[in-house]
C-alpha cells in the first residue's frame, strides 16, 4: 500500500488557534507516516462580481487542488456565536466554484475546539450540514469535541485531555481505514 496523504482545514485563522492545534494533533493520531499539510483557507470575501471578473483565485484552486489530491481531509471547526466560522463558510463557498468537486466521495473527519462547555457541538453540526451538499465520506463518529479549549493543551501544544485524546484516536483510525479502503 502506498503512502496515504492527509490535509486539514482549521476554520480559525488566528496564529494560536486551538483547533490548529486538534487539527495538527489528529494528523499525528493517524499517522506520522502519512504526509500531513494545512489548506490556507485565506480567500478573499465570496463574491459573485469578483468571480465573474477575475475568475477563481489561485489560492482558491491551489486548495481545491490539495483536497482533490489528498487521501482524506481534516476540517476543524471552532463555533462562532452558535455557529460555524464566516472563514469556513467562505472558503466552502469558494471550493464550490472551482469547476470539479474536490470533496466527491472523500473521507472527511471534523473535530471542533470551543470555549464552551460542549465544545463546539453547534459549529460541528452545521460544518456537517455545510459539507453534505458536496457529498464526501463523511465519518459520523465519535465527535471529537475538545470544550474549555483553552485548558486543554499543554506547553508543547498536545492535547491533555484524554478522554478526547482517546476519541480523537478512534476517529482518526476509522479515516485512515475510508482512506486506505478508497486508496
Ligand atoms: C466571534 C466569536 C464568537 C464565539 N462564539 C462562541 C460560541 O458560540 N460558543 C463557544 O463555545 N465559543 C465561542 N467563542 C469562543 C471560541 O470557542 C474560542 O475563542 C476558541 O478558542 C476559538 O477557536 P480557536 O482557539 O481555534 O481560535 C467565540 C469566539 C469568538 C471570537
Amino acid at each position: 500500500m502506498s503512502t496515504l496523504s492527509l490535509v486539514g482545514l482549521c476554520g480559525s485563522l488566528r496564529r494560536a488557534s486551538t483547533n490548529r492545534l486538534l487539527m495538527h494533533e489528529a494528523a499525528r493520531r493517524f499517522g506520522e507516516d502519512a504526509p500531513f499539510a494545512e489548506v490556507d483557507i485565506r480567500f478573499p470575501l465570496f463574491d459573485e462580481d469578483l468571480e465573474a471578473g477575475q475568475g477563481i483565485p489561485d489560492a482558491v484552486q491551489h486548495a481545491a487542488d490539495m483536497i482533490a489530491g489528498a487521501d482524506a481531509v481534516i476540517v476543524a471547526s471552532p463555533e462562532y456565536n452558535k455557529g460555524i466560522t464566516g472563514a469556513l463558510k467562505n472558503a466552502f463557498d469558494w471550493l464550490s466554484r472551482t469547476g470539479s468537486n474536490p470533496w466527491r466521495d472523500k473521507p472527511v473527519a471534523i473535530v471542533s475546539a470551543a470555549a464552551g462547555a460542549a465544545g463546539g457541538a453547534r459549529s460541528q453540526a452545521m460544518t456537517r450540514l455545510c459539507l453534505t451538499a458536496f457529498r464526501p465520506h463523511l465519518l459520523t463518529g465519535p465527535e471529537v469535541l475538545v470544550g474549555q479549549t483553552a485548558q486543554q493543551w499543554d506547553a508543547d501544544g498536545r492535547l491533555t485531555n484524554e478522554f478526547g485524546a482517546k476519541l480523537l484516536s478512534e476517529l482518526m483510525a476509522d479515516l485512515r481505514r475510508a482512506a486506505e479502503a478508497r486508496a
